[in-house]
C-alpha cells in the first residue's frame, strides 16, 4: 500500500518547503579579528562587562557602550539592539549590540529571543556573514552546548519567512548565507559544532511545520501532506504507510470517514515510523490531526477569520516535523507518527448534526456539531495507534476555540492518563519555551459528553471545553497511557514574536522533539547486527 513506484523524491523539502540556507559554523579564535561583515555583541543590562566569549572586546568597547547607555540608546534590556561602527575596534566594521536583560535572568528562552529579534534585524541589512561569540557559560547557567543551541535556533526561527508565493520575492530569503560562533576556548570548539547542528535540525523541523500551516489549503491536501510524508521516509529511511479512505471503512473507522464526507479530497491516514531505538521497545505513538481545511462542516463557521482555518493541520505537522528531527538527530527511540488528514466541508453528502457514527473502539457518538470534526478523527487514530500498545501514546491537535479562553495564547492545553508523562511534556515545553499547562480530567466533567442516543456525543456544551474535549479522547484510548496537547490557541498568532514572525508558529514541534530527546534511557548496546551508532551522534542528554 505504501509503494511509491515511478516518482521517486530527490528532495523530501522540494515540493513544500521555504528554505533559509545559513551554514552555521564555528572556530577558536578572537572576537576582534573574526572576519565578518557584521559582529554581534551580547550585553546584560546594566554591566560594563560583556558576558559570554564577548568578554575580551569589554574594554576596547567601553566607550562605545559607555556613550549609547549615557543617552539611553542601548542599555542592554532584554531583546534590545542596537547599530554601530567599530571604528576599527574589530575587523568586522559593524557591531549589533545585543540586550539579554539581566544577567540573574538570562535562560535559554531569553537568549532565543534576544537571537531572534537581531535575526529580523540582519535580515533587514543585506548582510552575507555574521560572526557571534558564544553567549555561555557562566551566563543563566547554561552550559556551552545549550548557549549555543539556543542562540542558533533564536537566530534560526527569527529569520524564517513565509514568501513562496509572492512573486516579487525571489528566493534566497537573505542574503545571510554564513554565521561564524567564535569561540575563545578551542577545547569547546566539538560541543558547540555539535549543537549548532542539533540546534539546525530542530529549527528545521520547527519551520517545515511552520511551512506547511502556512500553506494553503488548496495546496496542502490530505494528499500532498501523504507525498512529503513519503518523500520525507525516502530521504530518512523510515517505514511510510498510506490509508486510503476503502481500507478505513473496512476497519470501521467511521468518525474519521464521516468528517470526509463533505469534501471531494480523499482522506488518508498517513503514517510514519521511526526506529531508532532497540527493535522490542515499544514505540511512542504521536498523533496529530490534520484537518487541512476547517470550515465547520455543516455547523459552518462565521466567513471573520475563517482563513486562519488552513492550520487546523498544525497538530499533524507537528508530529511530522518532530519525527523528521529525531531521525535526522539519530534518536535512540522508536516513534510512530498517526496523521488522520481530512478537510471539513459542507455539502450534499457531509454528515449532518444528530448523525451517529460507529468508531473503530465500536462506541457509537453522536455528532451534535460537525465543527467538533478534530475529535471524530482523533478519536479513530487514538484507536489504531492505541493497538500499537505503545509506550506512551501522545495526541497534538488544534482541538477547541475554548483553550484561547482557559489559557490565552501562552499556553498549550495539556491533560491525559499518565501523570509521568504529563510531568515529562511539561517539563519539555518549559525547556523549549513551549509551555504547556494541565488542565484536570475529573469525572463530573464526563457527563457532559453524555448523549442521549449514543455513548458519547461530540460536544459538551459551553464550559470546560478543552476538558470535555480530552474527556472525550481519552474514551478512545484503551489501557494506553495517554496525553493529549491542545495547540488551538498557539498554533496562530497575530502578533508577531521575538523568534516567531506572525501567522503560523510550528508550536509543539520544538516540546515533542525534547521529549523524544529524554527517552530511552540511556540504554546503548544496539543488537548484534546492527550498526553501532557512533559516539558522536549521539544527542546530549545534558540538563538544561
Ligand atoms: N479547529 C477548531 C478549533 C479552533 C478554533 C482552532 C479557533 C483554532 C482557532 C475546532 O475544530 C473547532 O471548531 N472546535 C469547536 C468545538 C465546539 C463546536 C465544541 C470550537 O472550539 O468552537
Ligand atoms: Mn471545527
Ligand atoms: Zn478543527
Amino acid at each position: 500500500m505504501s509503494g511509491n513506484p515511478g516518482a521517486v523524491a530527490s528532495d523530501a523539502n522540494s515540493a513544500l518547503r521555504s528554505r533559509v540556507a545559513v551554514r552555521l559554523e564555528a572556530t577558536a579564535g578572537a572576537l576582534a579579528s573574526a572576519a565578518s561583515d557584521l559582529l554581534l555583541i551580547p550585553c546584560c543590562e546594566g554591566e560594563s562587562t560583556l558576558p559570554g566569549d564577548a568578554r575580551p572586546l569589554s574594554k576596547p568597547l567601553a566607550p562605545l557602550l559607555a556613550d549609547r547607555m549615557e543617552r539611553g540608546e542601548f542599555t542592554g534590556k532584554a531583546n534590545q539592539l542596537s547599530l554601530a561602527d567599530s571604528h576599527g575596534v574589530t575587523t568586522a566594521k559593524r557591531l549589533l549590540l545585543v540586550g539579554l536583560g539581566k544577567r540573574s535572568s538570562v535562560t535559554a528562552e531569553t537568549v532565543r529571543q534576544a537571537m531572534g529579534k537581531a535575526a529580523v534585524m540582519i535580515k533587514s541589512l543585506g548582510v552575507a556573514h555574521v560572526a557571534v561569540p558564544l553567549f555561555g557559560p557562566g551566563l543563566g547557567k547554561l552550559t556551552p552546548a545549550a548557549a549555543a543551541q539556543a542562540q542558533a535556533e533564536g537566530l534560526l526561527l527569527g529569520l524564517y519567512d513565509f514568501n513562496l508565493y509572492k512573486t516579487e520575492v525571489k528566493p534566497p530569503l537573505t542574503s545571510l548565507g554564513r554565521v561564524t560562533w567564535v569561540i575563545n576556548d578551542r577545547r569547546q570548539l566539538p560541543v558547540v559544532q555539535a549543537a549548532l547542528e542539533r540546534a539546525s535540525i530542530i529549527a528545521d523541523a520547527a519551520m517545515l511545520a511552520r511551512d506547511l500551516g502556512n500553506h494553503p489549503s488548496n495546496v496542502a491536501t490530505p494528499s500532498a501532506i501523504a507525498e512529503l510524508a513519503r518523500s520525507l521516509a525516502a530521504e530518512l529511511k523510515l517505514r511510510c504507510t498510506i490509508m486510503e479512505r476503502v481500507e478505513m471503512e473496512q476497519l470501521g473507522m467511521w468518525a474519521l470517514v464521516g468528517v470526509a464526507r463533505g469534501s471531494q479530497e480523499p482522506p488518508k491516514l498517513i503514517m510514519l515510523e521511526y526506529k531508532g531505538g532497540r527493535a522490542d521497545d515499544p514505540p511512542i505513538a504521536l498523533v496529530g490531526k490534520t484537518i487541512t481545511f476547517d470550515t465547520g462542516g455543516i455547523s459552518l463557521k462565521p466567513s471573520e477569520n475563517m482563513e486562519q482555518m488552513k492550520d487546523d493541520m498544525s497538530g499533524g505537522a507537528a508530529v511530522l516535523a518532530a519525527i523528521q528531527a529525531a531521525a535526522r538527530l539519530k534518536l535512540p527511540v522508536n516513534v510512530t507518527g498517526f496523521l488522520p488528514a481530512t478537510e471539513n466541508m459542507p455539502s450534499g453528502t457531509a454528515q449532518k448534526p444528530g448523525d451517529i457514527v460507529k468508531t473503530l473502539s465500536g462506541l457509537t457518538i453522536e455528532v451534535i456539531n460537525t465543527d467538533a470534526e478534530g475529535r471524530l478523527i482523533l478519536a479513530d487514530a487514538l484507536t489504531y495507534a492505541a493497538r500499537l500498545k505503545p509506550k506512551w501514546l501522545i495526541d497534538i491537535a488544534t482541538l477547541t476555540g475554548a483553550c484561547g479562553v482557559a489559557l490565552g495564547k501562552h499556553a498549550i492545553g495539556l491533560l491525559g492518563t499518565s501523570p509521568e508523562l504529563i510531568a515529562a511534556l511539561k517539563a519539555a515545553g518549559e525547556a523549549t519555551g513551549e509551555r504547556a499547562w494541565e488542565m484536570p480530567l475529573w469525572e463530573p466533567y464526563y457527563d457532559q459528553i453524555k448523549s442521549n442516543v449514543a455513548d458519547v456525543q461530540n460536544v459538551g456544551g459551553r464550559y470546560g471545553g478543552v476538558i470535555t474535549a480530552g474527556a472525550f479522547l481519552s474514551k478512545f484510548v484503551g489501557e494506553a497511557s495517554w496525553a493529549h496537547l491542545d495547540i488551538a490557541s498557539t498554533a496562530w498568532i497575530d502578533e508577531p514574536r521575538p523568534y516567531t514572525p506572525k501567522g503560523v508558529t510550528g508550536v509543539g514541534v520544538r516540546l515533542l522533539i525534547e521529549f523524544l530527546s529524554r527517552q530511552g534511557g540511556g540504554k546503548p548496546a544496539p543488537r548484534s547486527g546492527r550498526r553501532a551508532r557512533p559516539a558522536k551522534s549521539r544527542p546530549a542528554r545534558a540538563r538544561r
